[in-house]
């Protein structure tokens, strides 16, 4: 049996009603219409009826969710809850995680130091780097004892201008990267695998400035290894270093830098010695004005003259300023060596956020027993009013 076929006015009654059923009552159920009020009935009905409806949010309104948290919510922690409470992983979740880890690092004061010589296959930089590889390896057995370290040296990293030498003088074995060996001039600082390479990963602490010109340099590469190549240094350890923490310095200068030029070449003036010597100690000392305006923290070591055949059982070490102890004799290498590694320990123990230690002075020996308090010794150098 067939049905007759409905009149056309309860086919437009049948339509009408239908539209009714399955678009208007859903519609303004779930407040899909632009409402400017909260309070509405529609959005007063929402949860009820999302929670019998067989609605999935699909991942885009999960992030689109997760974003509009984050970005109406400019703190960090509730930006970073909300993504992860969605199991969503944005560009803005990244930046507080980067955030959250900066924290941490302030949170927690202790710094591992990596420090870098420059130099350091010459005489006094070689001597710094087996100082301070020793100390390390001192730090690291205390600490399989259970002696913590505020801020144990974790890596010492060697620039160097010749890998031969370096194999000799260092004794590396692969003398790159994986040992902290780089291969660079402190007056080319972007090149590759140099400076720059050296210090990108932002994590040394400290650079050790031992890399000097000789008598036989030419003046140009005078100012360019003992002014420039000191400003090159700091400025890569500087500009790489992570932004909560400002790196340290510990130059070898020279004393004699009071002394006037012997300008007429007669040699009864002055410091004598030579164009060359008078050049290194003209920009040694524009480097100590430069490193002492930096605002980074630093100890600039100003030796008497370098004697590694003085027995140094018998000489006792001694700090001072404008060029006093001259007279006296001079200190070997191992002896400066020793103060720089412990001028660096001093810098990182005494820097805090009103703090900028900053030390500047002469060191030589004379007749006596050896010292072994070398922060005494530093510390003696100190200024009256700073005692
Ligand atoms: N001699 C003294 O009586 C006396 C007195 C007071 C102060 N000082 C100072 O004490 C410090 C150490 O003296 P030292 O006799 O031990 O020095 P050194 O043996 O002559 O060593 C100098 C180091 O600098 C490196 N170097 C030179 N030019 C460089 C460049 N462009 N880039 C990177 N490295 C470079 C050399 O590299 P290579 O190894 O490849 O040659 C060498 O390793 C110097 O600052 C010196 O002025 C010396």
């Amino acid at each position: 049996m067939t049905l007759p076929p409905l009149p056309l006015a309860l086919r437009f009654v049948v339509v009408v009603a239908a539209v009714v059923v399955f678009c208007i009552i859903p519609v303004v159920l779930t407040g899909c219409y632009p409402s400017s009020s909260s309070s509405s009935s529609s959005s007063f009905l929402r949860p009820l009826f999302l929670s019998i409806s067989p609605i999935s949010l699909s991942t885009a309104t999960i992030k689109a969710t997760a974003a509009t948290i984050t970005t109406t919510d400019s703190s960090p922690s509730t930006s970073t809850t909300a993504a992860a409470h969605f199991g969503v992983n944005t560009n803005s979740d990244k930046n507080s995680q980067d955030l959250r880890v900066e924290d941490e690092d302030e949170d927690d004061d202790s710094i591992p130091q990596v420090l870098l010589i420059t130099g350091a296959t010459g005489r006094l930089g070689s001597k710094l780097y087996f100082e301070l590889q020793e100390k390390m390896k001192k730090q690291q057995q205390q600490q399989y004892q259970n002696q913590q370290h505020h801020n144990p040296i974790v890596e010492v990293r060697a620039l160097v201008r010749n890998i031969t030498k370096a194999r000799e003088v260092l004794q590396c074995t692969h003398c790159d990267a994986s040992e902290g060996i780089y291969l660079g001039d402190v007056t080319d600082p972007t090149r590759e695998g140099g400076l720059m390479t050296a210090t990108q990963d932002g994590k040394v602490t400290t650079v050790l400035i031992a890399a000097a010109a000789g008598i036989a340099t030419s003046p140009t590469m005078i100012k360019a290894i003992e002014f420039d190549g000191v400003v090159n240094s700091v400025r890569a350890v500087a500009m790489n270093a992570k932004s909560s923490f400002l790196p340290n310095v510990v130059l070898c200068s020279s004393m004699g830098t009071t002394q006037l030029p012997d300008t007429n070449g007669s040699g009864s003036g002055g410091h004598g010695g030579g164009d060359a010597f008078q050049a290194i100690l003209h920009w040694k000392l524009n480097a100590e004005a430069f490193l002492s305006s930096s605002g980074i923290p630093s100890s600039i070591v100003k030796p008497c003259g370098l004697d590694d055949r003085l027995d140094h059982q018998n000489y006792t070490l001694f700090s001072g300023h404008f060029d006093q102890p001259s007279s006296n004799h001079g200190v070997t290498r191992t002896n400066v060596a020793r103060v720089m590694t412990e001028a660096a320990g001093m810098i990182m123990r005494n820097r805090n956020n009103n703090n900028v230690p900053h030390h500047r002075f002469d060191l030589c020996s004379k007749p006596g027993p050896p010292i072994t308090d070398y922060e005494k010794l530093i510390q003696d150098s100190r200024w009256e009013w700073e005692k």
